[in-house]
């Protein structure tokens, strides 16, 4: 397994850690975006998905889900539980993947109205690159932005 090179609380998340991220993703997303269980388990099955997670304890706190499509770093989902937001976890995850495809170009989607995600991103170096009508269901804009590396 590749290595990553970030601080020692984030790691590959594990069968145990879905319960957990399950209940981060109800709290952090609208209910018909947020994933279920089954589908956080389908994503940690699946290979070519990185699937990181951050811990305080045995508790999972944070997690990032990213694959690699058409030659770019796709960030698929990142989440932290609202106790543990803005302690520079989000970052930290955004980081470690980041870090184990330095070559790569990164894109991702958020939506219009969360200027948190956004703001966060945009400090990573993320610029704005598109938008999608109704990406998020009728009326929800999506914002995509994009790290250029190489
Ligand atoms: C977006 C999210 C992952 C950020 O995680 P986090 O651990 O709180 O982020 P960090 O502590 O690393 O914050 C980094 C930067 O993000 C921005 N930020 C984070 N939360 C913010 C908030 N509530 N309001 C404004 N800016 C915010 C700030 O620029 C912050 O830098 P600063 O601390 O120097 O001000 C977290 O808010 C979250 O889980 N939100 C719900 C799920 C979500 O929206 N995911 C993204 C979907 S695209």
């Amino acid at each position: 397994m590749a290595q990553i090179a970030t601080s020692a609380h984030i790691t590959y998340a594990g069968w145990r850690d879905l319960r957990d991220l399950a209940a981060i993703q109800r709290a952090s997303f609208r209910r018909d975006l947020a994933y279920k269980w089954w589908m956080l388990a389908f994503f940690w099955l699946m290979p070519g998905i990185t699937f990181l997670v951050t811990r305080d304890g045995d508790r999972a706190t944070g997690s990032i889900i990213a694959d690699v499509d058409r030659g770019r770093l796709r960030i698929m989902n990142i989440a932290v539980h609202p106790d543990y937001r803005q302690q520079g976890i989000g970052t930290e995850l955004m980081n470690a993947v980041l870090d184990k495809y330095p070559q790569l170009s990164a894109v991702l989607m958020v939506q219009e109205h969360n200027t948190a995600a956004q703001s966060m991103y945009a400090r990573m170096g993320f610029v704005r690159t598109g938008t999608m009508d109704s990406y998020y269901g009728t009326g929800n804009t999506g914002i995509e932005m994009t790290l250029k590396r190489s």
